[in-house]
């Protein structure tokens, strides 16, 4: 009985380990496969003075997306970055450890929004909540009547109580309105290639 206890023991032990290698080395292919997009000659934005898209993207995902939704709406594309969670096993680990905060060390630390009518706020989900780096914005930002869009990624399930506390926040900071849109990858293995994620969020977006 006692031989296997420990059998058990070691075999969750050896899965706990090689769980975080295995996704943070799917998670560096696809930063490969999403930086060559990303890196490709960014569109002039055409309506720079009405519609932001504002992005803070881990393993590039939802950085994609935010170039596709700059390019759709001629908006100006900015990104957030936050250092603590960039690619790679430690990165992995302080994101699986703040997931659910809404603080984050960020750069830059808040945005001039006033100029523009509509703002993008774009981020995957980390344990059912928007990523931090995208409350901290949120909460450091003075918006002036805006319509707010939180677009996100995720691969299974997020929890709509967090983002109805985003949109508390976002209207407690001067939001006029406010809208969510996701899209659904699936799991790690078996999810939609970037082609597919585009299209999905085309169809359920209602594009003016
Ligand atoms: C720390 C961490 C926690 C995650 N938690 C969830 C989750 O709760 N639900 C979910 O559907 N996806 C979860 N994911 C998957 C991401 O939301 C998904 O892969 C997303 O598209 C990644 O976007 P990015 O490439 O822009 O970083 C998590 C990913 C990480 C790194």
């Amino acid at each position: 009985m006692m031989k296997w206890f420990v059998l058990i023991f070691c075999v969750l032990l050896l899965v706990a380990f090689l769980v975080p290698f295995v996704v943070t080395r799917i998670e560096n292919q696809q930063v490969q496969q999403n930086l060559i997009r990303l890196n490709e000659p960014q569109p002039e934005s055409t309506n720079p003075d009405k519609v932001a898209v504002i992005v803070f993207s881990r393993s590039g995902n939802t950085a994609v997306l935010a170039r596709h939704l700059a390019e759709k709406t001629g908006g100006a594309l900015l990104f957030i970055q936050a250092e603590a969670y960039a690619p790679g096993l430690p990165g992995w680990v302080n994101a699986m450890k703040d997931a659910r905060s809404k603080t984050a060390v960020i750069t830059p630390e808040s945005i001039d929004l006033s100029e523009f009518d509509t703002v993008f706020l774009g981020a995957p989900i980390w344990l059912y909540s928007p990523a931090p780096p995208v409350w901290q914005l949120a909460a450091n930002t003075r918006f002036s009547g805006q319509h707010i869009v939180l677009f996100n990624t995720y691969n299974s399930h997020f929890e709509q109580s967090y983002i109805d506390a985003f949109e508390t926040l976002v209207k407690a900071n001067g939001a006029q309105s406010f809208e969510h849109v996701a899209v659904l990858r699936g799991r790690m293995g078996s999810q939609l290639s970037t082609e597919e994620m585009l299209r999905h969020f085309d169809q359920q977006f209602d594009w003016p």
